[in-house]
């Protein structure tokens, strides 16, 4: 499997406090690796850092054979394009249809008013299509966000992610506003995607029984270090 990401002893300290101490990472493409740690144990400033929407103290996050730390405006954008950030609150906009949330994602270095006015490359129509379909939302193509379930939003805010040709998926705790079958969905759309799109998921979890079922590889954070549970 290829390597995609590699982050090596990132370094983050809050007002003296180290949040993040020699934290490493690594993910391969197919692989959906779930990482468990207590709350505050540091998950979502790791998830930050490998985004560099949090510059680390120290440490290399090295994406797709380039280190990330020290890239500047266009070409961190470009990079952060293909990661993809899914959250516990699903981030679309409300009042938006799930075609034009999934364009946003599309359009990310677009400004919104071409998203506003509908100025959509047919390219980008057939990808964003193509996208929630394959996550099963071939119907709801012109629902607005705010009238979809829960579970379907989820569907929506991953869409985006593939519609932007991400090649990495960084989920914060994307099951913990759902019903525990909805959850269940959710991850095993993940996992699909991982073996048959060859994304490579890094996903934090509260439940270690979601963990055992659904995950290729587990991690756990303690003290701001990231410690392997199981190998696939
Ligand atoms: N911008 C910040 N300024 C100061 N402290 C911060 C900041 N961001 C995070 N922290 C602190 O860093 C620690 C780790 O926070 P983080 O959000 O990464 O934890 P987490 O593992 O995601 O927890 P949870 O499971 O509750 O989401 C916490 O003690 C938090 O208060
Ligand atoms: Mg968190």
């Amino acid at each position: 499997m290829t390597l995609l990401l590699t982050a090596k002893g990132l370094h983050k300290t809050y007002k003296g406090r180290a949040v993040l101490g020699d934290a490493s990472v690594n993910l391969r493409s197919g692989e959906f690796v779930a990482i468990l740690g207590a709350s505050g144990s540091g998950k979502t400033t790791l998830f930050r850092c490998l985004t560099r929407l949090v510059e680390p103290d120290a440490g290399t996050i090295i994406f797709e054979g380039r280190e990330l730390v020290g890239l500047r405006s266009h070409a961190l954008a470009k990079a952060r394009r293909r990661m993809g950030v899914v959250f516990q609150q699903f981030n679309l906009v409300r009042r938006l249809s799930a075609m034009e949330n999934v364009l946003v994602g599309r359009l990310a270095e677009a400004p919104l008013w071409r998203v506003m006015l509908r100025h959509f490359g047919d390219d980008d129509l057939r990808r964003a299509a193509a996208a929630l379909s394959a996550v099963g939302l071939a119907d709801h193509l012109h629902q607005r966000a705010d009238t979809l379930s829960g579970g379907q939003q989820q569907r929506v805010a991953i869409a985006r992610a593939l519609a932007q040709e991400s090649r990495v998926l960084l989920a914060d705790e994307p099951v913990a506003s759902l019903d525990p079958e909805t959850a269940a969905a959710i991850l095993s759309l993940l996992r699909d995607l991982t073996h048959t799109a060859g994304l490579g998921v890094l996903c934090t979890l509260h439940q270690p029984h979601l963990v055992e079922r659904f995950a290729d590889r587990v991690l756990t954070m303690e003290g701001g270090r990231v410690t392997s549970l199981s190998d696939a």
